[in-house]
This record gives structure tokens, sequence and C-alpha cells, in this order.
């Protein structure tokens, strides 16, 4: 691609182009700031060094660029050797009909304003959420008023009235349903860290999924026995998967498979430019069957109010991703036409907490 594309130039995010090896080709004007470096300085440089992504991507980098399919990478610490890692989303992408050439397209987090560690955000993001939570409540009281008096009316109507007050109490429940996942988010505590049994998780959310909304799924279970505690809450991890389990049931045309793997990866941990950084060992897979994620949301399917649904309100992923941001995890995705797949991945529980919980006990 050359420097003088207007639509490169002018792309508000980081943009960086690498070649088959690796190595920096070309870096737009918005990945100059972001790294503070210049294109003729990073040129031929091999990305991996001036771009630090705490995230072990190798594999799923190579199987990007063998199948010529997107990655995306959520909650990322990018380091750029200067001043601390940036929380980031990644969206990497082959370049059609080139040698081997990946599209890196860096977005902060922090713009986003999704960053909720530091204390600012923190307290507007609670503010936030306090906001939504007073309206969801005020607006839920009179909206059940709403509809019990459409359903008095409907009593003495006509066929072609009764139309219309079935359409005011269905919208009314469709939006006390939308109130209640809002509640939802505002209700969730900080996420106790207790040793976890991860088969425990996934078998009470594959059971209770499979008695619902995924009645039309083969749900196969591939565990890994030997898998130590998480530490974490298991009813926030509960929802996690029930979450992905609902996602997978309702892409999925008739019927599906779900696949729930389990592992162990003693190194996989999120790096921080210190070189210190919490092993996330424990590793959840859920994957189905089904179209996979449509195109035009693949980038945003964590963000709130992003959905590919028709009755969809978006929050199910980003209720996800706070979770597992809260428990110090990480998710990613990787998604193909009859393969998705969401990963978790968790920090194993500490000595220090098993005692704890074995005391209390
Ligand atoms: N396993 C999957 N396969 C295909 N598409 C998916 C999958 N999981 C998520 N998606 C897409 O991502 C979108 C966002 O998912 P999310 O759970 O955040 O919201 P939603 O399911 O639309 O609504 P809600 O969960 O709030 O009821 C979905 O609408 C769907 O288009
Ligand atoms: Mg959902």
């Amino acid at each position: 691609m050359s420097t003088d594309n207007p639509i490169w130039n002018s792309m508000p995010v980081p943009a960086l182009l690498v070649d088959h090896d690796d190595n920096i080709l070309n870096l737009n004007p918005a990945a100059e700031t972001f790294l503070n470096a210049s294109t003729k300085a990073m040129a031929g440089q091999p990305i991996w060094d001036k771009v630090m992504i705490d995230a072990p991507l190798e594999d799923a980098f190579r199987r990007a660029r063998a199948h010529g399919t997107p990655l995306f990478v959520n909650d990322a610490d990018v380091g750029t050797g200067e001043g601390p890692p940036v929380q980031c989303n990644l969206q990497i992408a082959p370049v059609t009909d080139s040698d081997g050439e990946m599209l890196f397209m860096i977005s902060s987090r922090e713009l986003a304003g999704r960053l909720i560690r530091s204390h600012g955000v923190k307290s507007s993001a609670k503010s936030a959420i306090g906001m939504a939570e007073m309206l969801a409540h005020e607006i839920k009281n009179p909206l059940a008023g709403i509809t019990g008096a459409a359903q008095l009316l409907s009593m003495n109507l006509s066929q072609e009235d009764l139309e219309l007050t079935d359409l005011i109490v269905e919208e009314s429940r469709r939006i006390v349903k939308l109130l209640e996942q809002v509640e939802q988010f505002g209700n969730l505590s900080l996420p106790a860290q207790k040793p976890v049994n991860i088969h425990d998780v996934l078998d009470r959310a594959r059971r209770s999924a499979l008695l619902g909304f995924g009645a039309h799924m083969a749900i196969i279970e591939d565990y890994d026995p030997s898998l130590p505690p998480a530490a974490g809450d298991t009813d926030q991890l509960v929802q996690v998967v029930l979450n992905l389990l609902k996602n997978a049931s309702e892409a999925a045309d008739k019927k599906g498979v779900i696949r729930i793997k389990t592992y162990y990866e003693h190194s996989f941990r999120l790096r921080r430019a210190d070189g210190g950084g919490r092993l996330l060992p424990l590793q959840v897979e859920i994957i189905d069957d089904g179209p996979g994620l449509p195109q035009h949301i693949q980038g945003d399917i964590f963000d709130p109010f992003v959905s590919g649904r028709e009755n969809g309100t978006g929050l199910g992923l980003a209720l996800v991703s706070k979770i597992i941001s809260d428990h110090g995890g990480m998710i990613s995705v990787d998604s193909v036409p009859g393969r998705t797949v969401f990963k978790l991945s968790l920090p194993r529980a500490g000595k220090d907490e098993i005692a704890q919980y074995e005391g209390s006990h």
C-alpha cells in the first residue's frame, strides 16, 4: 500500500502493515502517533519488537495468515517501549492478493472509555452505570402500568384493534427485558476470588442451556479432568458461559453442535512491560459450528448494544467481557463460517486462596 493513499492516511485507528516475515512495511499517521515513531524509522523492523502485545497470539496469528482469516483479540495490553502498556483491541487481517502481508489495527480501550483500571475512569463508569440503573428502575414502573392498561383495554376490543394492544404489550415486555439486562450490569459486584471448579460451572450452564434456549443443540464435553481450580466467582462465570452458549444456540440455524473444551496451558500469561504479569493457565473454549460472526460487527461484538440479531440487545458479550476482565482474565474470539471459537483464559486459584477457602468451610 502506498503511503499517499488518502484512506490509509485519514484512518483514525493506528494501523500497521507487515510483510510475510512480520517486518514492518508501513505505518499510517495514527500509528506513527501511537508508537511515537515515523514509518521511516520503523520500516524493516520486526513488529513484535516494536509493538509488544501481551497475549500469546503466535498460533492464532499463524493460522490467520495461513487460512486468510481475520483475528480479533480483545483487551490485550500493548506496549510500545515508552510509558505503560495500553489496553487495546486488536484487529488483524491478511491482506488479500499479497505475499503473506498482514494488516494490524490497534484500537485503544482507553479511548473507547472501557478501561476500568484507573481510578477516574472507574468512578465515571460507576456513575454511568448508576444512572442507567436508576433510569431502568424508573421506567419499569410506568411500563408495568402501560402494559396493564393495554391488557384491560383489550378485553372489549375487536380483533383488528386487539393487534394494537398486543403490540403495546409485546413491545413493553421487550423494553422490560432490556432494562433488566441493564440492571444486571449495575448489580455486578467485584467477583469473589474463590477456588472454582470450572467443570462444575460448565455443567451448570450446559444443563440449563439444554433445558431452555439450547434445547435444539448438542453440547459435547471435551474436558481435561486434571484441570486445577480457577480463582473466581462461580455465579458470574456461569453467567459468562450461559451467554456464550446462548449466542451459539441463537446463531445456529435449526440444530447445531457446541463443543466445550478445557485444557491447561502452563505458560499462558498476560505479560506486562515490567516483565511481571499474571498467569492465565486455565483455558475454556466454546466452539460452535454455526455461520460465524456477522462481518459488519466482527470488530465490535464486545461493545454494549452491538448486535447482529433482530431482537438482540447486544449486552451479552459486553457483560461477558466485563466479568472476565474483572477476573483478571482474557477473552478472545476466532470465527469463520462453520467454526466460531470463544476462548476464555483464567487465573488458577493460588495456594493462599485454596487454604483460605478451606479454612472458612
Ligand atoms: N457464536 C456466535 N456465532 C455467530 N454470531 C455470534 C456468536 N456470538 C455472538 N455473535 C454475534 O455477536 C452479536 C453480539 O452478541 P451479544 O451476546 O453481545 O448480543 P446479542 O446476543 O445480540 O443480545 P443479548 O445477548 O443482549 O440478548 C450477536 O448479535 C451475534 O450477531
Ligand atoms: Mg447474546
